[in-house]
């Protein structure tokens, strides 16, 4: 039987982006076009613009995933859509899209969760890769860590209480006058620093959920006391003590579940897995206990259309299908 492909559309934020995938795993193409330089001006992403942006370049960018991969719309058997979480206007613009052409070519409709699709980008990566595991996700408005039983089976062990660790990487980047956006910024300022340089406070939450707002604060307060009295601010050293604290705890949580569940391999999802010392860390702690690390290559760390077509694709198996009255959710939980 010929492998089923599937178009996966992602318009969450400010990538606009569509994937072809053939079967669960094999990536044909993979086209995302990228608002960053246009919301950088503004310290962040404008919703409106973001909105504006994703109708101007969402049907070229169907079109150049479809080339690339060499294949015709009618060739392409069912489309799967981010339906959130996200920003609602931007959202309903790859929906709209994805149900006009699933309508229109009859062809069915898959509803995915983006942060779910996160994980699933470690399929695509790592083909081998299978459940069971525990999934470490870290994206600029999520943290969560979660058991996953099966493909169509998860477990939420917990998750960020207030501000997620990419938006708080974010946070402090705008504070220090590095461009939006900021974690990738603070990832190479802090190769120069000093990790152990400031003693920041490290968060103190029970169980397997996460709270970055106290360390944000104390970093803040750092920077705003330096500033005040006129000390000179090691940048670098900021950027790299801040960051050790992020990761420290991001890590010592996962391998404390890994543990308790007795999971052995550890997979890592979501813009912030891009983070160098955090995709260190993790690995050099795996090996030392013999656990497997798992994350996916950079251009399927941060948002992409190939991870929700394949998360779309593991939906499908199970008649997991949406209709025509499919609406973003904006605020859509794991
Ligand atoms: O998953 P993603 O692309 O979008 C969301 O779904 O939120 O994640 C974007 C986040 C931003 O906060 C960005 O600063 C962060 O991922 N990020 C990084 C790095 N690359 C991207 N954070 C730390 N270090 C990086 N290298
Ligand atoms: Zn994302």
């Amino acid at each position: 039987m010929e492998k089923i492909l599937t178009l996966g559309i992602e318009t969450s934020c400010d990538e606009t982006a569509a994937a072809i995938l053939r079967g669960g795993r094999e990536l044909l193409s993979n086209v995302i076009s990228t608002q960053i330089p246009l919301h950088r001006k503004f310290g962040g992403v404008v919703p409106e613009i973001a909105s504006r942006k994703h109708i101007v370049n969402i049907m070229p960018v169907i079109d150049e995933a479809l080339t690339t991969a060499g294949v015709k719309l009618r060739d392409i058997n069912q489309i799967a859509v981010t339906k959130g979480p996200g920003l609602a206007g931007a959202l309903l613009v790859g929906i709209s899209a994805a149900k006009s052409l699933a309508y229109a070519l009859n062809i069915p409709l898959i509803a995915v969760n983006h942060l779910e699709g996160h994980i699933f980008a470690n399929f695509i990566s790592t083909p081998e890769l299978e459940p069971p595991f525990l999934s470490l996700v870290v994206s600029g408005g999520h943290t969560a860590l979660i058991r996953m039983l099966d493909y169509n089976r998860f477990e939420l062990l917990g998750q960020s209480r207030d501000d997620a660790a990419g938006e708080a990487f974010d946070k402090i980047a705008r504070v220090m006058g590095l461009p939006y956006p900021g974690g990738p910024e603070i990832d190479k300022l802090a190769k120069l620093g000093d990790a152990t340089a400031i003693n920041f406070p490290h968060p103190k939450v029970d169980g397997y959920d996460f709270s970055f707002s106290g360390l944000k604060s104390a970093v803040l307060n750092f920077l705003n006391t330096a500033q005040m009295r006129g000390d000179t601010i090691v940048a670098a050293d900021v950027a790299a003590s801040f960051q050790k604290t992020v990761v420290d705890t991001l890590a010592e949580k996962t391998l404390s579940a890994a543990d308790e569940f007795a999971l052995d391999k550890i997979v890592l999802a979501g813009g912030v897995a891009a983070n160098s010392s955090l995709e260190q860390t993790l690995r050099t702690a795996c090996r030392n206990r013999g656990l497997k690390f798992f994350y996916p290559s950079k251009i399927l760390c941060t948002d992409n259309a190939a991870m929700i077509a394949c998360r779309g694709y593991y939906q499908s198996l199970t008649g997991d299908f949406a209709d025509a009255t499919l609406n973003a959710v904006p605020n859509l939980g794991l």
